[in-house]
């Protein structure tokens, strides 16, 4: 029964990818999602290529559609794309807003994220699927399908913020890119990305909020014991715009200067906060130092000594002593 209701998600969510993607065709889909996405600078096989579609401005027309076409009321509920209320009739959860469905990496989709159209609303930018039993969005990236030959071949993957982060990239050409979709990363999709590269970049949003979550992600993708450098944007860009901006030379040639390796940006992003209080100083140390000591490989993490006691000037094998106890505490 289990296996018969996750093939049921998977038609029906398959069903609704094609049903979002054809009403992109519609008059009203022409005149409102077709024409953000070309605001957006998305181009006819980017938007094939991604599945992309559009939500009418209804209340059920969706729900309507796949009723008639012969899906049960309780099964849409389950994959998320219609919500019933007590004495109300079903509504779909998806309205007036451009789809971008989520494949998993047999390239099946699992769920969507929807982007409202309109600039000032209370609505939240992006609506989601929920948790079902074919999707877990933790254990998920957004492009696998599209990124994973791409990270395979050019044995690197870039981790973005958002959908429209991986859809630009692609356009641009640099294909080995997936989005964590803006919820903190977890292991398991680091462990996802490992399947075909051990090594990650992080271009995250250029404001405070990317670089916190850069922070987070590297200690995350260390633990794993894969490699992990970081780029910044410029404040108050993203992938996307960025390219948008300087096309698709000028944004490798930015991330090839810009690249750093994860000791070096936690240094120079700590160093920022922490000035010239020695004991602010100190605690900063600890840090880089508890980091290091997370990295399986012995041979990386002597380099990576090395590289903190350059940067903040300080004997190596007080950092290595530091380190040492930490990991004797861990066990
Ligand atoms: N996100 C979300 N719900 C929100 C806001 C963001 O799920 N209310 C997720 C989306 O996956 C989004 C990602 O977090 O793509 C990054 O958020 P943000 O940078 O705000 O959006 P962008 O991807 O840059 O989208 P856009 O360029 O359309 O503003
Ligand atoms: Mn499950
Ligand atoms: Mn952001
Ligand atoms: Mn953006
Ligand atoms: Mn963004």
């Amino acid at each position: 029964l289990a296996q018969n209701e996750r093939e049921s998600l998977f038609i029906v969510t398959d069903f609704a990818q094609k049903y979002y993607a054809d009403q992109l065709r519609t008059e009203e889909g022409q005149s409102i999602g077709q024409s953000y996405f070309k605001e957006r600078g998305f181009n006819q096989s980017t938007i094939e290529k991604f599945g992309l579609g559009y939500s009418r401005d209804g209340w059920d027309a969706f729900t309507k559609h796949a009723i008639k076409s012969g899906f049960k009321l309780e099964i849409l509920e389950k994959a998320g794309l219609s919500i019933i209320k007590e004495g109300k009739d079903p509504i779909d959860r998806f309205r007036g807003r451009v789809i971008f469905p989520i494949n998993n990496v047999a390239g099946k989709p699992i769920a969507f994220g929807a982007r409202i159209l309109k600039k000032d609303t209370k609505a939240p930018k992006y609506l989601n699927s929920p948790e079902t039993e074919i999707y877990h969005k933790s254990r998920i990236v957004y492009g696998i399908y599209t990124a994973k030959n791409g990270i395979r071949t050019e044995d690197n993957c870039y981790l973005v913020e958002g959908y429209t982060d991986v859809v630009s990239l692609n356009q641009a050409g640099i294909e080995n890119v997936v989005a964590s979709s803006g919820t903190s990363l977890t292991k398991e999709q680091i462990q996802l990305i490992r399947r075909f590269s051990t090594n990650i970049t992080i271009l995250y949003d250029g404001d405070a909020a990317g670089i916190n979550a850069s922070l987070r992600g590297t200690d995350l993708i260390l633990e794993e014991g894969m490699n992990v450098r970081v780029v910044v944007f410029p404040d108050g860009e993203d992938p996307d715009s960025y390219v948008q901006k300087v096309g698709s030379d000028g944004f490798v040639n930015y991330i090839k200067e810009n690249q750093k390796d994860f000791i070096r940006f936690k240094t120079e992003v700590s160093l920022q906060k922490v000035g010239n209080d020695p004991v602010a100083r100190a605690g900063l140390i600890s840090d880089l130092v508890e980091t290091i000591t997370k990295i399986p490989d012995a041979i990386k993490r002597a380099v990576f000594y090395k590289e903190v006691a350059h940067l903040l000037e300080i004997d190596e094998s007080v950092l290595i002593t530091e380190g040492n106890k930490l990991s004797r505490k861990r066990v």
